[in-house]
C-alpha cells in the first residue's frame, strides 16, 4: 500500500490514470507504466503533460515523453528524480494502484512526419532524452521507413544506460516488433565519467568519425541521413552544430527536413 499522505487520491479528476508498474533503475532514474485513456491517440515520439495534485490542491504538471509506442495498450514513462523537484520529489514514490494526472493532448517534433524520407535514421540522446526513442524504437514505421537505425545514447555512468540497454536487448525477440527490427537497429551506448566498452560524447564521436569507422559506414550526408535529437539544452545546441556541419537542416511538423530536436528538460535558469 502506498502512503496516502504522500500521493493524494485524484479520482475526482477526469484525467486520472492508474499506475500499473514501477521500476527503479538508479537513485536518480525510474520508469513506470499507467493505464491509457481509451480516447488517447498519439504519434510515437510525442510528449504529454502528466503530474500529481500539488500542495495547493491544484494539478502540478510537467512535460513527459511517452516512452511506449503508439500501439501499446498502456503508457510508459521514463523519469528523472530531482531531489527538490516540485513534481519528481513526490512522483518517485508512486506505486501500482496510485493515480496520476495525464492530460491527453500529445504534441512534439520527434515524429516521423517531420523528416523527409531517408536511408539511415539517427536517434541521438543523453540522459532521459532516450524516452521518445524508447517509443520510436518500438514503432513499426521506424523499420518500414529506414534501412538502418542508429541509437546513440550517452550518460555519465553505466547504470544510467540500463533502461535503454534492457529495452534494446528485448527488441529482437519481441513477438510484435522483433521481426521488423531484425539487424536494422544499431545501438551505441557510451559513458563519459565511468569506464565502459564504448566511451565518449555523441558530438565527439560524430565529429571525429569514430562512430562511422565503428560501423564501417560513410559519414553523414543530407541525402541519406535523418536525425532526431533529445537531450539537455547544451547537448542539443552542440549536436545541431555537428549535424549542420554534415549538411543536414532542421525540420518541423509543418516543414519536414533532415533533422528534428526536442529538449529532454528545461535547465535551471533557462
Ligand atoms: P523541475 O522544477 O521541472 O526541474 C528542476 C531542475 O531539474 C531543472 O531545472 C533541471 O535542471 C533538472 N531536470 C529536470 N528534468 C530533468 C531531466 N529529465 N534530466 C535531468 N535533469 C532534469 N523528464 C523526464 O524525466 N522524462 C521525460 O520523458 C521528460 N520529457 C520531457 C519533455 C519535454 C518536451 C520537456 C520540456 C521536459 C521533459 N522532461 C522529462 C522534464 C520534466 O518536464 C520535468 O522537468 C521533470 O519531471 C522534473 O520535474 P520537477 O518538477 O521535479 O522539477
Ligand atoms: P560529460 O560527462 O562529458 O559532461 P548531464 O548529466 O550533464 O545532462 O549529461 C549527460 C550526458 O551528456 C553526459 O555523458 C555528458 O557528458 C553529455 N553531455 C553533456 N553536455 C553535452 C554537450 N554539450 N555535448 C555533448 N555531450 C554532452
Amino acid at each position: 500500500m502506498s502512503d496516502a499522505a504522500a500521493i493524494p487520491a485524484i479520482k475526482t479528476l477526469p484525467d486520472a490514470q492508474t499506475v500499473t508498474s514501477v521500476t527503479h533503475w538508479t537513485d536518480r532514474l525510474f520508469s513506470f507504466r499507467v493505464t491509457r485513456p481509451q480516447s488517447l491517440r498519439f504519434r510515437s515520439g510525442e510528449f504529454v503533460m502528466i503530474g500529481l495534485i500539488g500542495d495547493n490542491g491544484k494539478p502540478l504538471l510537467r512535460a513527459y515523453s511517452i516512452a511506449s509506442p503508439a500501439w501499446d495498450e498502456e503508457l510508459e514513462f521514463y523519469s528523472i528524480k530531482v531531489p527538490d523537484g516540485p513534481l519528481t520529489s513526490r512522483l518517485q514514490h508512486i506505486r501500482p494502484g496510485d493515480e496520476i494526472i495525464l492530460r491527453p493532448k500529445p504534441v512534439g517534433t520527434l515524429v516521423h512526419d517531420a523528416l523527409l524520407p531517408g536511408k539511415r535514421l539517427w536517434f541521438l540522446a543523453t540522459g532521459t532524452g532516450i524516452a521518445p526513442f524508447a517509443s520510436l524504437m518500438r514503432e513499426p514505421e521506424t523499420y518500414e521507413k529506414y534501412e538502418e537505425i542508429y541509437m546513440l545514447h550517452t550518460c555519465r555512468t553505466v547504470a544510467e544506460l540500463e533502461y535503454g540497454s534492457q529495452l534494446v536487448a528485448g527488441l529482437k525477440n519481441d513477438p510484435l516488433i522483433g521481426e521488423l527490427v531484425g539487424d536494422k537497429l544499431r545501438y551505441y551506448p557510451t559513458t563519459t565519467r565511468e569506464d565502459s566498452p564504448l566511451m565518449g560524447r555523441i558530438t565527439d564521436n560524430l565529429e571525429s568519425g569514430k562512430i562511422f569507422d565503428h560501423y564501417s559506414i560513410a559519414p553523414m550526408n543530407p541525402k541519406d541521413d535523418r536525425a532526431m535529437v533529445c537531450g539537455s539544452l547544451a547537448f542539443n545546441v552542440d549536436v545541431k552544430e555537428v549535424l549542420e556541419g554534415f549538411g543536414l537542416r532542421e525540420g518541423a511538423n509543418s516543414d519536414p527536413k533532415e533533422y528534428v530536436v526536442e529538449k529532454a528538460f528545461v535547465g535551471d535558469g533557462i
